[in-house]
């Protein structure tokens, strides 16, 4: 099967090395003309591999739209929408969307799936899916034992992708049918290791992490409840596992840009450096909006719009996060 990949970046195209792997074809579209140029010398614009021969990339828009009728989306969720307003205008036949960008919109708070609903013409839609899960790119493109979720509004489309995905050397892959759980637990996950990084930056310890990484389940709970979703599915691979591998890992973007911050970087320090898709500091405000929309309580999430606003001290956040009334462990 043919799959037009958008994004060319770390994830996008070890991605496509995953699919080339299992027996398909794929092209790859990015905007930065270097990653396409290394992809089609045979390296990984990030890590130092070779990539499969067979594995193209382009910077014409046109070609990859007319590549195939499925597309993998892998951009910085910032910029989902733009991308699909241009989509649109060159689609010619139902396609199918496989999501693997783990972010909520900012200033609107929605996920990619409405993002697509709301942008592609129907007579261009065949389904969505989202593709997510514990994954550093990192360790998939050494073909590393990983395992992720596809989940989808059509149990079909999800399965079909389950199979598409999974492969006997690496890659397992599961099934879910609550698209809007998996889809925010992949986003807030982010936001929590930013306030993970911060708590290392700070120099507080493992006792400190642990308690994040706790209390900060409670608040993906809280989220994916009142955004449609399943509590359940916050404590499977797309909830739990992936807030376990990027809240305590150098490897995430997200908790590295934490820990900056909790060494006392600015947050416009931090997008200076880091060139790469940080989601999470993005989550953390789209987030802010959503506590404040439906009442619900983020003690952690709220205290780090804080601190990236300059409204207060990695010290003083610490103190108004322990003089919070003392309360029974619930959700
Ligand atoms: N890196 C990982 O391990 C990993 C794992 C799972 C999910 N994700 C998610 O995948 C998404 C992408 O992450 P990444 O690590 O690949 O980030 P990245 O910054 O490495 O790659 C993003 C790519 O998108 C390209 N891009 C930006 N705007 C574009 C546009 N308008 N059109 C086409 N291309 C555009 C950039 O040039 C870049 O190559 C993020 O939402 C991230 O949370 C990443």
């Amino acid at each position: 099967m043919k799959f037009s990949i958008i994004g060319g970046g770390a994830w996008g195209t070890t991605l496509g090395q995953l699919l080339t792997d299992n027996g398909h074809e794929v092209l790859i579209y990015d905007i930065k003309d270097m990653h396409v140029e290394k992809i089609n010398h045979h390296l990984h614009p990030f890590f130092d591999t070779t990539l499969p021969q067979s594995m193209r990339a382009t910077s014409d828009f046109k070609e990859v739209i007319d590549f195939s009728s499925t597309y993998l989306l892998s951009v910085p969720t910032k910029v989902v929408r733009d991308v699909l307003k241009k989509m649109n205008t060159y689609l010619s036949q139902p396609s199918t969307f496989i999501n693997v960008s783990k972010g909520i919109e900012p200033l609107t708070s929605k996920r990619v799936s409405e993002i697509v609903n709301e942008e592609i013409n129907p007579k261009y839609f065949k389904g969505f899916v989202v593709l997510t899960g514990p994954s550093h790119a990192e360790e998939v493109i050494l073909r590393k034992l990983t395992l992720l979720v596809t989940a989808s509004d059509d149990q079909q489309l999800a399965s079909d992708m389950q199979h598409i995905f999974s492969n006997d050397a690496y890659l397992r892959v599961y099934t879910s049918n609550d698209l809007t759980g998996c889809e925010v637990g992949g986003a807030v996950k982010n936001a929590i290791a930013v306030i993970s990084g911060a708590c290392t930056g700070l120099g507080l310890g493992e006792n400190a992490r642990a308690a994040v990484i706790t209390r900060g389940i409670v608040e993906i709970v809280r989220i994916v409840e009142v955004m449609g979703g399943k509590k359940e599915t916050a404590f499977g691979l797309t909830g739990v596992g992936d807030l376990i591998v990027t809240a305590s890992s150098e490897n995430s973007r997200n908790f590295s840009a934490g820990k900056k911050l909790g060494q006392g970087f600015s947050i416009d320090q931090i997008y200076k450096e880091q060139k790469q898709t940080i989601e999470g500091i993005r989550t953390i405000e789209a987030m802010h909006d959503l506590a404040f929309k439906h009442k619900i309580e983020l003690p952690m999430i709220e205290i780090a719009y804080k601190i990236i606003h300059n409204q207060v001290s990695m010290e003083d956040a610490v103190t108004q996060l322990l003089s919070r009334d003392l309360k029974s462990e619930d959700f």
